[in-house]
């Protein structure tokens, strides 16, 4: 299986924040953020491995900035690196303003998805090739935070996450 970049998989999302979507402070709802972020990422997810893919796991997400409503919201999300059957997806959530048009970096969020096949049984996917600095980063960081994940689910043992362990040592 040939390998694919980082950038063949990125997907972007601009929509608006409507009233139906917020908080009683009239900021972006968390969990219509968290569709959000899951939407983009499924996508870059399957044009990365071109088949069904499902979430498996959410593993880190930041909400650093209240996202008013009316905003134009910005999700770019990128497969950060391709295991066996597994992706880590980095996911960029960006607002607009309205006068400048520049955007701030609102929130940041890690998702796990799986390839699967029609039976919903994991398969192969190619690997990621990591170019820019920042994929760079992202790329060798991504096997510490699967096997933070496994960890945290109770499907690894600690002993086992050496690449983890590493960070300690
Ligand atoms: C995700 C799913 C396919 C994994 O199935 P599984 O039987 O655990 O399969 P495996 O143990 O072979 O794991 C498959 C891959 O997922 C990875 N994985 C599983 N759980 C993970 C977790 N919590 N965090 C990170 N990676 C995880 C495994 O490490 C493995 O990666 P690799 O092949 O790249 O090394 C299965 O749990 C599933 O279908 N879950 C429901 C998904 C879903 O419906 N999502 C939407 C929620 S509403």
């Amino acid at each position: 299986m040939e390998a694919k970049t980082a950038e063949a998989s990125k997907t972007i999302m601009t929509d608006l924040v409507l009233p139906s979507e917020t908080n009683p402070l009239n900021n972006l709802f968390g969990g219509e953020l968290l569709a959000r972020m899951d939407r983009a990422a499924s996508i870059a997810a399957r044009r990365h491995s071109r088949r069904i893919v499902v979430t498996a796991s959410v593993n880190h997400v930041e909400f650093n900035r209240a996202v008013p409503l009316g905003s134009v919201v910005t999700v770019e999300a990128k497969v950060s690196r391709a295991f066996k059957t597994s992706m880590e997806v980095y996911i960029d959530v960006w607002v607009e303003d309205r006068e400048s048009g520049m955007r701030t970096k609102a929130n940041e969020a890690i998702y796990t998805f799986v390839a699967v096949d029609e039976t919903g049984t994991p398969i192969a996917i190619p690997e990621i090739v990591a170019e820019s600095p920042l994929e760079i980063e992202r790329y060798e960081g991504a096997l510490r935070r699967k096997q933070l994940s496994l960890v945290l689910a109770g499907k690894m043992k600690a002993k086992d996450a050496t690449e983890l362990k590493a960070l300690f040592a």
